[in-house]
């Protein structure tokens, strides 16, 4: 039977990043055509019944990593199963990264991944670039890629020596450019050369497990690479993005920076909210070894409480997952050497779960925020806010219906991922989505996913997002250096 274009959600509260009320929604044709009570609809519109339950933008996952090749093997959730289970969590568009090796183009890559994407993606999305090398060829395609092609934000790594690191004169040239096209400069923030110093040292010692991919990159060596590239953003003045904040040493630098005024966004991910570091020590190899991810979820236990206390207080910005996953037999190529298994964990579709839980049934933060961090900030910082993240009239029909009473087990056994575990198995969540709707159709409902693959469309995003660039623009016309104008020197100069 297909389903009437028009859909009615009443009797909801709807819930937007500054209020929540409630309301009914409109929705027909892929957008929300009115918002209120009492709305006159057309004949035939399905109408569904949102008593006692919230209804908000869906979900924006800000970092995945769909069917990625990545030391030696592939993610195994591709664009079309990645971005089903994306919706089954109530996350409506992801932003993936496009990753080309070193001294390949950027916009081959960008071409090569939209047609990976294109015909699988079940949401929408749109795509994060990486600038792994330096050249003049790199810099006309950026300013190619954010005129064009819908690119605002361009990542690049301080770790993976010799991989895709940048040296500190690079990142110089990269964040100015970002800037000077109108782009977000986002930072992988590890101090690449310890780490690899650190990697012999654990080998050396015979400690040859998951444990040792974090004790060879403690916190500091993400905390100082996050503060170098705050410093280095800050001489060109351009907005930072600092993608996976990590460890609470990292979080206290974004933090502070942004006390002291800095353009600068943190990203915390699901893994790092919702569990910690201390798996990596389990005695099970293949349970230490699936955490294993960069910069590495720390071992402090008391980590994922000050992350979420961080977000909820506006110190941390948004949200994603890193969701870049690998099933157990692929973690096994490091069997003998943690340096060798793929880093990565999954998130995708337990984000909003986890952040429910542990952000507002833990009484962290209100639902309105939770918006905040999961869908209308990453809309605002990338330049496409109030297409998505709000609920109102002209927006897109991205929405989930959640129910915050209801609970459920998070578990590999039920989960939509192709990866064959789960870094939060067993934990219970309150507030589950029980309807997502995705351009205007409803494609989860009572836990059965019905949406083709190429269902979702490329989002294309424009340069100099308002609310990062505003300040960024002010700041340059206002705090420039100007010389001080004096007599000249007319004394005695010695000769060399
Ligand atoms: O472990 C991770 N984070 N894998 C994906 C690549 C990256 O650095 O984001
Ligand atoms: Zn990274
Ligand atoms: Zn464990
Ligand atoms: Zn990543």
């Amino acid at each position: 039977m297909s389903e009437p274009s028009g859909i009615l959600i009443k009797g909801g509260q709807v819930v937007n990043d500054d209020c929540s009320v409630i309301s009914d929604v409109y929705m027909e044709n892929g957008k929300i055509v009115e918002v209120g009570l009492d709305l006159r609809i057309p004949g035939g519109a399905r109408v569904i019944d949102a008593t006692d339950k919230l209804v908000m933008p869906g979900g924006i996952d800000t970092h995945t990593h769909m069917e990625l090749e990545f030391m030696g093997t592939r993610a195994v959730d591709d664009f079309y199963i990645g971005t089903k289970a994306a919706l089954a969590g109530g996350t409506t568009m992801i932003l993936d990264f496009v990753i080309p090796e070193k001294g390949k183009s950027l916009l081959e890559a960008y071409d090569c991944w939209r047609s990976k994407a294109d015909p699988k993606v079940c949401c929408d999305y749109s795509l994060h670039v990486a600038v792994t090398w330096w050249s003049d060829q790199v810099k006309k395609e950026m300013q190619t890629l954010a005129e064009e092609k819908g690119v605002n934000s361009f990542k690049m790594f301080m770790a993976y020596k010799d991989v895709f690191m940048l040296k500190d004169s690079e990142l110089y040239a990269a964040f100015s450019h970002c800037k000077e096209a109108g782009a977000i400069a986002q930072v992988h923030a590890e101090n690449g050369d310890l780490i690899a110093e650190g990697a012999k040292k654990m080998l050396s010692l015979g400690i040859t497990g998951p444990e040792g991919h974090e004790l060879c990159r403690p916190e500091e060596v993400e905390a100082e690479a996050t503060q170098r590239a705050i410093t280095i953003a800050h001489a060109v003045n351009c907005p930072l993005y600092v993608v996976h904040v990590m460890s609470k040493s990292a979080a206290k630098v974004v933090s502070n920076a942004r006390r002291d005024g800095r353009v600068v966004f943190g990203e915390p991910i699901a893994a790092a909210l919702g569990t910690d570091g201390t798996h990596c020590w389990h005695k099970d190899w293949a349970h230490a070894a699936g955490f294993v991810m960069g910069p590495p979820l720390r071992p402090d236990p008391s980590t994922p409480g000050y992350l979420m206390d961080l977000l909820a207080n506006d110190d941390l910005s948004l949200t994603g997952t890193d969701n870049c996953t690998f099933s157990v037999c692929q973690k096994a190529l490091g069997k003998d050497n943690f340096t060798k298994i793929p880093n990565g964990v999954n998130g995708v579709e337990d984000r909003m779960s986890v952040i429910w839980e542990k952000g507002v049934h833990s009484g962290k933060m209100d639902e309105n925020r939770f918006v905040a961090v999961t869908s209308s900030n990453a809309a605002k910082i990338f330049n496409f806010y109030p297409q998505k993240g709000r609920i109102a009239r002209n927006s897109d029909a991205d929405v989930v219906i959640w129910d915050p009473k209801m609970t459920r087990r998070i578990s590999a056994k039920t989960h939509h991922q192709a990866v064959d575990y789960n870094i939060f198995e067993g934990m219970e969540c309150h507030g589950v989505p029980v309807v997502t709707i995705s351009r205007g159709k409803v494609v989860y409902e009572e836990g059965r996913l019905t949406v083709p693959a190429g269902h979702g469309r490329f989002i294309h995003r424009k340069p100099f997002s308002e609310y990062v660039y505003k300040r960024i623009r002010q700041r340059d016309q206002v705090g420039k250096p100007t010389a001080v104008e004096r007599k000249p020197y007319e004394g005695k100069v010695i000769s060399v």
